[in-house]
């Protein structure tokens, strides 16, 4: 049996539609010219997010590090939360690409409030950085797929506009928080200057994120595009995925969202398990574990050895996300297993029967 995979939304297979959209799509150079597919692909993305233009890329990473470049100068500095992936897994690519500065703020849950904003921008001095941007994140990985409330996001955008600040998303799972909340794509979008989007993780499309905003960033993007290496040439091959993915897996994001909410009951029910954000609002559970159990390391190994895949993202810290390969069925074994291994190593040995969940 192949194992149950909860290490990421960025595990999944394209399914045989999906690939059969891509064997057929159309394609031409997209470098010299312009390639049909992918010009549908940022064509709807942009309408989707309420934006004038978008342009895919091969990765996240790339879509927020040219963000950054369009807005940030060298010796200029962004604020950000805390645990952003652009501020912790992109190897400081702002500074390394860009020459630019990162601030960092920890929010509550990775939440940000405009009131631990105010303040923060550098005057105009000979000594100083200059304060540019602000990055949010939204859905926060590292906050165990927290969504920042839209108010939140109003507030920071009105205060950023009214300072002169530029405003950046790190959307990746920007649909995860659409799903969670109700609240339109665009309704989001409208208050930052460009948006990030992932297809390659709730959406399932195996390669690519598209940066929306308005007309001329996106031409300027462009060209940084071309300069970190993400110009591509029939590159319609894998828009086709992520058209595939942006039209026909968004509304059953709920599912997953679901799923993960019977893998964080098994977290409560289980000893020496802890979630380390109470609520879990979206595709992604993050917990501790007790010492006493072992490592996360240890866990996730044990897990493995009984066909679940799990994440450990600290010394006693482990990920799980529910994704489209990963049916209801499935996450309510993984639960299972999850209870079952917590309970053994705790030491309660205790049968499977009085670990069935009820529900
Ligand atoms: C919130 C967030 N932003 C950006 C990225 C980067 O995406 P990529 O892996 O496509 O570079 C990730 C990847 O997991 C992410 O979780």
């Amino acid at each position: 049996m192949p194992p149950i995979d909860l290490r990421s939304d960025t595990v999944t297979r394209p399914s045989p539609e999906m690939r059969q959209a891509m064997a057929n799509a159309e394609v031409n150079d997209d470098v010299i010219d312009v390639d049909p597919s992918c010009d549908r692909l940022q064509k709807l993305t942009a309408e989707i997010l309420g934006k004038e233009a978008a342009l895919y890329m091969p990765s996240g990473t790339m879509t927020n590090q040219v963000g950054v470049r369009i807005h940030c100068k060298p010796g200029d500095e962004f604020l950000c939360e805390t645990g952003c992936h652009i501020y912790n897994y992109e190897q400081g690519a702002f500074a390394q690409l860009s020459g630019v500065v990162a601030r960092t703020v920890e929010g509550k849950a990775g939440v940000l409030h405009v009131d631990q904003l105010r303040g923060l921008i550098r005057p105009e001095n000979d000594h100083l950085v200059r304060t540019r941007l602000v990055c949010v994140e939204n859905t926060h990985n590292r906050a165990g797929g927290k969504v920042t409330p839209h108010e939140n996001i109003v507030a920071i955008s009105a205060w950023a506009r009214e300072s002169g600040l530029r405003m950046h998303l790190d959307g990746a799972r920007l649909w995860n928080a659409v799903a969670a909340t109700g609240i339109a794509e665009a309704e989001w979008a409208k208050h930052f200057d460009t948006v990030s989007v992932c297809f390659s993780k709730g959406l399932g499309a195996p390669v690519g994120s598209a940066l929306a905003g308005p007309k001329e960033m996106i031409q300027e993007a462009r060209r940084h595009r071309k300069l970190f290496g993400g110009a591509a040439r029939q590159i319609g091959i894998i828009a086709a995925g992520a058209l595939y993915a942006l039209q026909h897996n968004r509304q059953r994001l709920k599912d997953d969202h679901a799923n993960a909410q019977l893998l964080a009951d098994a977290v409560r029910d289980s000893d020496g398990l802890s979630l380390l954000f109470d609520a879990v609002e979206s595709n992604i559970v993050i917990f501790r574990v007790e010492p006493t159990l072992g490592s996360a390391a240890e866990l996730v190994a044990e897990l493995k050895s009984q066909n679940l895949l799990c994440l450990a993202i600290g010394p006693q810290q482990v990920r799980l996300v529910t994704h489209l390969d990963v049916s209801e069925a499935q996450c309510r074994q993984a639960a299972k297993i999850l209870r079952e291994t917590a309970g053994r190593l705790a030491g309660g040995h205790k049968s499977a029967k009085e670990l069935e969940p009820a529900y």
